[in-house]
């Protein structure tokens, strides 16, 4: 059988309402970032990693914005694809919108609004099956999804948002799966906050022994706030500046 094809997914939904009134006439992912559209971070991750076919699955109400901001792809040597979703209805609902685009291949999804230092290829590359995370200590993980690892550092259990996180590793926005994706984000229910939550996909390769759990090794920043956005431009000025002053 043919190597399975890696295809990339950008989420770039939600109504950002915690960056309110930045996102009263745009989209949070289309805000700057120090000097780029915030989406073109997640984006450059994805493409960096050899990955050249990307879904781009925006909300419906500046969805033209991201066609005119990042086209149809050939000027990265890529192609994209855009979906809607039509209503913030969760991160793992991006596998029901893109299952014919992810047909038997296996998918990186990376959330639209997640900037990475790391480098991703070798994790991307040697994917073969089942699903693998990426987690990282924080100083605030009630905010995220957290894991819980085992004296032999195995992930045994992974819960969104804990009132009473079991760890400080918090799940970050970068998933790999295999196709099989399609069919367990099929089989959840809406949580009570109603989304369908990639916690419960998680757990459910956990179930069946086939969640491998990654760090991240470098800067993570999820720029969901004011706060983290500041950090996050402030990250990605100092990254621009000494890769100015290296090239002098
Ligand atoms: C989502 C996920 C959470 C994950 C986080 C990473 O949170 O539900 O598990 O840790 O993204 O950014 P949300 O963006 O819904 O707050």
């Amino acid at each position: 059988m043919a190597d399975k094809e890696m295809k990339g997914i950008i989420l770039a939904g939600g109504a950002g309402t915690r960056l309110y009134p930045l996102t009263k006439v745009t989209s949070k992912q289309l805000l700057p970032v120090y000097n780029k559209p915030m989406i073109q971070y997640p984006l450059e991750t994805l493409i960096r990693a050899g990955i050249k076919d990307i879904l781009i699955i925006v909300a419906p109400d500046h969805a033209g914005d991201f066609l005119k901001c990042l086209g149809s792809g050939r000027e990265y040597g890529c192609h994209f694809t855009y979906e809607i979703q039509d209503k913030p209805e969760g991160i793992a609902q991006a596998f029901m919108i893109g299952q014919d685009f992810i047909d038997h291949d296996n998918v990186t999804l990376i959330l639209g609004d997640n900037l990475y230092e790391d480098d991703f290829s070798e994790a991307i590359k040697t994917f073969e099956t089942g699903g693998r995370i990426f987690a990282k200590r924080v100083s605030d993980p009630q905010r995220f999804g957290v894991v819980e690892f085992d004296e032999n550092n195995r992930a045994i259990s992974i819960e969104e948002k804990p009132q009473n996180p079991k760890s400080e590793f918090s799940v970050t926005g970068l998933y790999i799966y295999d196709s099989t994706v399609i069919d367990k984000v099929k089989a959840l229910a809406f949580s009570d906050r109603g989304e369908l939550e990639i916690t419960d996909v998680n757990n459910l390769y956990l179930a069946e022994n086939k969640l491998d759990v990654a760090f991240v090794e470098g800067r993570w920043f999820d720029t969901g706030t004011f706060e983290s956005m500041h950090e996050a431009i402030s990250f990605a000025r100092d990254r621009h500046l000494a890769k100015e002053a290296r090239s002098l």
